[in-house]
């Protein structure tokens, strides 16, 4: 529940028009979104080109990157906007989980505006942006819902009782979702981000042409899947000649099976309203249509975000300040960068 913080006018009126700046990982991103509502900019530079030589994120290249792209970035947002800087109500900046060096270069160049422009500044935990990303569709979404938070760093199974309001479930308890996609892809020589690529291929394959293993499917609200990755690797060396696009369905149904699986069985244990999909695995063609069908049939409402919400992006940072700001008021200037920072459960 909202707490009743008593905030200062103008921060307790409406229309409030917040400026989110996203630099976790490798997306430079900075919007403009008025009462975690109405999208009036997002803008995301993605530096995919640049990590794409090396298979992954270069955390030193991230973070030069993000210091030559970020204040065009948050020009081009305020532009696209049609607003001024002086029409900014807040600055809402991601503090953590994330790169070191690629969150330092957003968190003070947030504070850094806030304090010339006279605003609040406002520190947004990076996983709790991916949950608000649905609330921007739909602002009037009923609670407690389930969101299946899946995203290259993270994998949470959420029970969202009210606003600021968790209690995780289970979570991964080796490798990340996103991480299992991006290191087959890489093995299948299909490139980086491996969850697109897979996605993609996956289309053309026979998704029950190789039965991988779902690792504790049947206990708890924990995930694991280091050891489907170790199952691809042995049965491509086994099977030489197997197609591509198989193997690439096969295991993105492996992934899938056990993500819709228990993302179901805990809206059903916590009579949940709805189910949610966040981060960026979230886009994923196939997981988006398990869950439509896992809520069709249980009478459950779903919240799919549209793909570039589902992905890092600054709108939904924007959306979780509004939040916080509400819940908490302004961040002091003083706060730091957090690589490990959780998300704030019960
Ligand atoms: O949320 P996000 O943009 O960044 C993090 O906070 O990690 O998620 C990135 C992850 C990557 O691992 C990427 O491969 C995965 O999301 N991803 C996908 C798809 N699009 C992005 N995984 C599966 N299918 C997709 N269509
Ligand atoms: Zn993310």
């Amino acid at each position: 529940m909202v707490k009743d913080v008593v905030l200062p006018e103008p921060i307790a009126r409406e229309g409030l028009r917040i400026l989110g700046i996203e630099t976790s990982c490798d997306e430079t991103a900075a919007a403009v979104v008025v009462d975690a509502r109405d999208v009036l900019s997002s803008v995301v530079s993605s530096q995919v080109e640049l990590h794409a030589p090396y298979g992954g994120v270069v955390p030193e290249i991230a973070s030069r990157a993000h210091v030559e792209f970020l204040i065009p970035v948050v020009a081009r947002a305020l532009l696209e906007a049609g607003i001024d800087d002086d029409q900014v109500d807040a600055v809402g900046a991601t503090v953590g989980p994330g790169l070191i060096g690629s969150l330092l270069v957003g968190v003070s160049a947030a504070k850094a505006l806030a304090l010339v422009w006279g605003v609040p500044f406002v520190g947004v935990n990076h996983l709790e942006a991916h949950l608000y990303a649905a609330f921007l569709e739909e602002p009037d979404l009923e609670l407690p819902i389930v969101v299946l938070l899946v995203s290259g760093g993270h994998t949470l199974l959420v029970l969202m009782e009210g606003h600021g309001q968790y209690r995780l479930l289970g979570s991964t308890i080796d490798d990340a979702a996103g991480e299992a996609f991006d290191k087959v892809s890489r093995y299948l020589g299909l490139g980086y981000p491996g969850g697109p690529a897979i996605d993609n291929i996956a289309l053309e394959g026979d998704p029950r042409a190789v039965e991988f293993p779902r690792a504790i499917l049947d206990e708890g609200y924990d995930f694991s899947f280091s050891g489907l990755k170790t199952a691809v690797v042995n049965y491509v060396r086994k099977n030489p000649g197997v197609p591509i696009p198989d193997l690439a369905a096969s295991f993105q149904e492996a992934v899938v099976d056990v993500l819709a699986t228990k993302a179901r069985r805990a809206a059903r244990e916590f009579n949940a309203k709805g189910l949610c999909l966040a981060g960026g695995v979230a886009a994923n063609s196939r997981l988006r249509e398990r869950i439509l069908d896992v809520c069709v049939e249980d009478g459950l409402r779903v919240f799919l975000p549209g793909r570039s919400m589902c992905t890092d992006n600054a709108a939904m940072v924007a959306a979780a300040a509004w939040w916080r700001l509400r819940s908490d008021g302004p961040s002091p200037l003083d706060v730091g960068a957090y690589p490990n920072l959780r998300l704030p459960v019960a």
